[in-house]
């Protein structure tokens, strides 16, 4: 798999901030902001060669939009899915919730395109809209799909937030050693989202499979997932900050939901991991040759 370099993601995050600058500090569901930064994405993907279409949906008055990039080829009866939220809560320009996430697909999906590359699976990513109001566009997603085009979709990998400050490395807990897994498929899922921070030494933790963030929908259907994080609202201990670096007794995301999730709320060197670590997953997971 490649080595995605943080500065390319990085520049799709200085995009979203000024996108957010220019449109009230925000990239909300039904601010300006939200469609700028569906148009910034889809114009990346589409001279990229990916066929993208918008779905648009109502939601508290105002229109939002779900961004859905298919890459040529592929097993269509085997889809391998990769999504994020793209929309910011009203507050701030949400660089690291979640243009982190956002930003990291888009980059492998520029990536898969740079390539060639062939998967035996074919590839899906999704940017949802609305993700803060109660995960509404990928709700509306997954609900609207005809249930022969659901089926096809076998699996999909969720990041929301991949870049958190004082980052800790979490993955969704599929297999359910620590709590509720995912329905089958979601342990091997798993498996390979931990597997790039085994190559560099970086322990990871289980967070709950809570369906608190765009994978929701997708379990409900039976659909395997799973998805990398790097903690929000909630406080390092001392046993984390040991063995991670970071300030134990500090939110893992201090300006979580808050006006200063800005360019500078990103920790680079968990961008890059988690950045790699889901070009790892993409690749194995999608059974090509390179
Ligand atoms: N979905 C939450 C948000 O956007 C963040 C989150 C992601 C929380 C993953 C837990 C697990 O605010
Ligand atoms: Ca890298
Ligand atoms: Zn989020
Ligand atoms: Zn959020
Ligand atoms: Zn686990």
């Amino acid at each position: 798999a490649p080595d995605i370099p943080v500065a390319n993601v990085k520049a799709h995050l200085a995009q979203l901030q000024s996108i957010a600058t220019s449109n009230g500090g925000t990239r909300a569901h039904g601010r300006p902001g939200f469609r700028a930064s569906i148009d910034y994405v889809k114009g990346k993907l589409d001279a990229a060669g990916f066929q993208t279409s918008v779905q648009s949906f109502s939601h508290n008055g105002a229109t939002g939009y779900n961004l859905i990039a298919d890459w040529p080829g592929g097993d269509v009866n085997n889809t391998l899915m990769v999504g994020g939220h793209l929309d910011s809560v009203t507050a701030g320009p949400g660089i690291n919730d979640n243009g982190s996430g956002s930003a990291a697909n888009l980059e492998i999906a520029l990536t898969v395109a740079k390539e060639g590359y062939k998967p035996s699976r074919h590839l899906r990513f999704g940017w949802w809209g609305a993700e803060e109001l109660g995960l509404i566009g990928s709700t509306y997603y997954v609900n609207n799909l005809p249930s022969a085009e659901r089926s096809k979709i076998k699996g999909y990998l969720n990041f929301d937030m991949v870049g958190s400050p004082n980052a800790g490395y979490f993955a969704y807990d599929g297999d359910g050693s620590s709590g509720n897994g995912g329905p089958a498929g979601s342990a091997e899922i798993e498996k390979v989202l931990r597997a790039h921070f085994g190559t560099i030494n970086v322990p990871v933790e289980d967070t709950p499979f809570d369906g608190r963030s765009d994978y929701g929908p997708f379990i409900r259907y039976g659909i395997a997932a799973g998805g990398l994080f790097t903690g929000a609202e909630g406080r390092m201990t001392s046993a984390q900050a040991q063995k991670w670096g970071g300030q134990a007794g500090t939110a893992y995301d201090r300006c979580y939901h808050s006006r200063c999730d800005t360019s500078t709320n990103i920790n680079d060197t968990a961008l890059d991991r988690n950045s790699d670590a889901i070009a790892y997953a993409v690749w194995t997971l999608s059974g090509g040759n390179q």
